[in-house]
């Protein structure tokens, strides 16, 4: 595949159209994707849960089989606008987590080792839902990635096989959320810790 071009829009196309979970037709919530309820949420990832991970799973990526021992940074998954209006859920590996869960917003530096990975699921208009890319940060040694701010940028499409892109489609997006070290976070109301 080659690089689509640097817009949200283009990471909409990157859903495959014929995945395995498709197959088993789970129900898009009607109505407006930002505004589902965490009943709704439940219920289509009940759906996808077992398909998506058995898709990602089916390549030789090293994050896909262990991502899910991960901690979960966020209470359900969620739409946020990037990312093509996806459904969103991140899990941080044990480098990562105990920085990423504050949700700092200056000065973060996050240890080299960080791994993030973050399912989606996309909500078609024509009422099914489809499994998206696993979408992965990786942070390496200093010097490694200047160009990304030592971020390493991956991705595993639904059947298992890479995605691929070049690292500035993620980066110059990532890159607006500079006191974070390029991390977006979960939006607000479903991230762990968050009010409840
Ligand atoms: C147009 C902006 C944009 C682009 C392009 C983009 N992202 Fe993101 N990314 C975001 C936003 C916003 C979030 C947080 C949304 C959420 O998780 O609810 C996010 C979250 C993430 C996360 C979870 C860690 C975090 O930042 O909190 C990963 C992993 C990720 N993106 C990987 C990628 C990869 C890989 C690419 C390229 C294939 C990419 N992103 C392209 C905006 C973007």
């Amino acid at each position: 595949m080659k690089a689509p071009l640097l817009t949200a829009a283009a990471l909409t196309t990157l859903t495959l159209g014929a995945s395995q979970a498709a197959a088993q037709d789970c129900v898009a919530p009607s109505g407006d994707p930002f505004e589902l309820d965490a009943a709704a949420v439940a219920e289509v990832y009940a759906c996808m849960e077992a398909g998506m991970l058995e898709g990602y799973t089916s390549g030789d990526d090293p994050v896909a089989p262990v991502y899910r021992d991960w901690t979960v940074t966020a209470t359900r998954p969620a739409v946020a606008g990037p990312h093509g209006e996806r459904l969103l859920l991140t899990f941080a590996n044990e480098t990562a987590a105990e920085q990423y869960l504050k949700f700092e917003t200056e000065g973060v530096a996050m240890p080299a080792g960080s791994v993030l990975a973050k399912e989606s699921i996309k909500l078609g208009e024509d009422g099914k839902a489809r499994v998206g890319p696993l979408f992965i940060m990786t942070k390496v040694a200093s010097g490694e990635a200047e160009d990304t701010d030592n971020w390493v940028y991956s991705g595993v499409l639904p059947n298992g096989k890479p995605l691929s892109f070049k690292q500035s489609f993620c980066h110059d997006c990532h890159a607006g959320f500079a006191g974070q070290d390029a991390l977006a976070y979960p939006v607000e109301e479903v991230r762990v810790g968050a009010t409840n």
